[in-house]
């Protein structure tokens, strides 16, 4: 059977590359399963409205379910119907004819149906991300948990900074993860409403209940307005900015993933399947899927920009230009929903050198901000004098009590020893674990304040 849609307008046949340049069948098979339920709500719809007589409806309702049941033929995604819409019409007249299978196009248009089947398919991806989400939150927490004591430094500009713990570093990330998860939540309302019966665009004059089939589909309402419904891509665009932002956070910590596994760091020791060996070098282990889950996220960042660029120019409303997005949609979610899972895996089955960490967290001066608050609260200076007291000392490349007080006649004419500081409480207050001790404040890294963080998110993790 030959491409019916062209047959009255049109004359000619095409070559097979014009065919090959305008079809979407590759794409068409992620929403091909969407697209039979889209056929049986229409169907069911035009039966309510009494708009299809029963003998091809039920003819019609037989075919699809065994589409349904068996697969829809190969033949169905023939790239001379451009896309499974038109092969699938094809495949259902060649079934049960024209007289019955002619009648199922009835006030509908591919438009209203290709944005249906993609906010279908995209609800389904939408949910299974935020089930991946939470596993991987769950992890994060559960790693956390085991380690509020574990202190390690925590960086500036890649520089030891001030200590920390590994929980309250992780924390950070599956706060980040947790906004992900609330942002496709947020999304999911604007992705769950039915474009079907808005047609070409300007909907019908058929009587069709579209609410009815946006109920059956399971979308909580139709599309208030039917040009919008078939020329809207913003829902797409919104969820590949989600998944961007989410793959990015991704990408962070797998760099960091990346970072600690190295010899000069050693922070962790990554699970063997996580990593790859050379070809030429039978010492490595390479932390390979960090890398191409960092690279995936440059994949999903430009599926997002393709999909912005694609539509930016589009006037209103459907134009064939959205075809090419579609491709991009399912790059951006099926990069992130290939990832998340695995991330979750690779942190969950770490081994963290917590002996390398603490060996860390004391070096680079980390404590010196502590040394410069002890002074404000116990000796009474000014903060920027104490900074820059500490900091004097430092620049002279120690914070010995000798050093500290040459520092203070130095940098502010005063004397610490004179307001009694010693070298004791220089001591206790250098120590890392006494840092991350006193940050005991909401949002801190103290156990304490960490294990608040920890049922917080728990919580809300029970909530997502
Ligand atoms: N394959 C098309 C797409 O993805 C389906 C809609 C075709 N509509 C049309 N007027 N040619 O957008």
């Amino acid at each position: 059977r030959s491409d019916q849609i062209r047959q009255g307008r049109l004359a000619g046949e095409r070559s097979g590359d014009l065919e090959h340049f305008l079809a979407s069948m590759e794409t068409d098979r992620w929403i091909a399963e969407a697209d039979l339920l889209v056929d049986m709500a229409h169907l069911l719809g035009l039966v309510r409205q009494d708009i299809i007589n029963e003998a091809p409806a039920r003819a019609l309702m037989a075919a699809l379910l065994d589409l349904h049941d068996h697969g829809i033929p190969e033949e169905a995604f023939d790239e001379k119907f451009e896309d499974v819409h038109a092969g699938k019409e094809a495949c259902l007249i060649d079934r049960v004819g024209e007289d019955f299978g002619g009648r199922l196009h009835m006030g509908r248009s591919r438009n209203d149906e290709v944005a249906t089947c993609i906010r279908i398919r995209l609800k389904e991806e939408m949910i299974a991300l935020v089930r991946s989400l939470a596993d991987l939150r769950r992890t994060l927490l559960d790693v956390a948990a085991a380690h509020t004591e574990t202190v390690m430094p925590g960086f500036t500009h890649l520089q030891h900074a001030q200590p920390t713990t590994l929980a309250h570093y992780l924390l950070a990330y599956e706060q980040a993860f947790s906004r992900d998860t609330a942002r496709l939540r947020e999304a999911y309302a604007r992705v769950d409403v039915s474009p079907l019966g808005s047609a070409a665009f300007a909907s019908t004059g058929f009587p069709l209940d579209r609410a009815y089939t946006a109920a059956l589909l399971g979308f909580s309402r139709p599309a208030p307005n039917s040009m919008d419904a078939v020329a809207a891509r913003d829902f797409a665009i919104e969820v590949l900015a989600d998944t961007t932002a989410m793959m990015t956070t991704a990408s962070r910590l797998c760099e960091e993933l990346v970072l600690w596994s190295t010899a000069f760091v050693g922070f962790v020791q990554l699970e063997d399947a996580y990593c790859s060996s050379s070809s030429i070098m039978p010492q490595k282990k390479n932390p390979d899927v960090a890398e191409i889950m960092r690279a995936k996220a440059g994949t999903v960042a430009g599926a997002l920009t393709a999909a912005v660029t694609i539509v930016k120019g589009l006037p209103m409303s459907y134009n064939r230009d959205l075809q090419e997005l579609t491709p991009h949609l399912r790059r951006g979610v099926e990069g992130a929903q290939q990832s998340i899972p695995l991330l979750a895996g690779m942190i969950g089955t770490a081994t963290f050198n917590t002996e390398r960490m603490a060996a860390e967290a004391g070096r680079g001066f980390s404590t010196a901000t502590e040394l410069a608050d002890v002074l404000v609260r116990e000796y009474g200076l000014p903060f920027r004098t104490a900074h820059r007291i500490v900091g004097r000392a430092v620049r002279h490349g120690s914070l010995d009590l000798a050093t500290v007080e040459g520092a203070a006649r130095e940098a502010a004419g005063i004397s610490v020893v004179e307001r009694g500081l010693n070298q004791e409480r220089i001591d206790a207050v250098l120590d890392p674990a006494h840092a991350v001790a006193v940050r005991s404040i909401v949002g801190g890294p103290a156990p304490a304040a960490v294990a608040v963080q920890i049922d917080e998110q728990r919580e809300l993790l029970a909530r997502d």
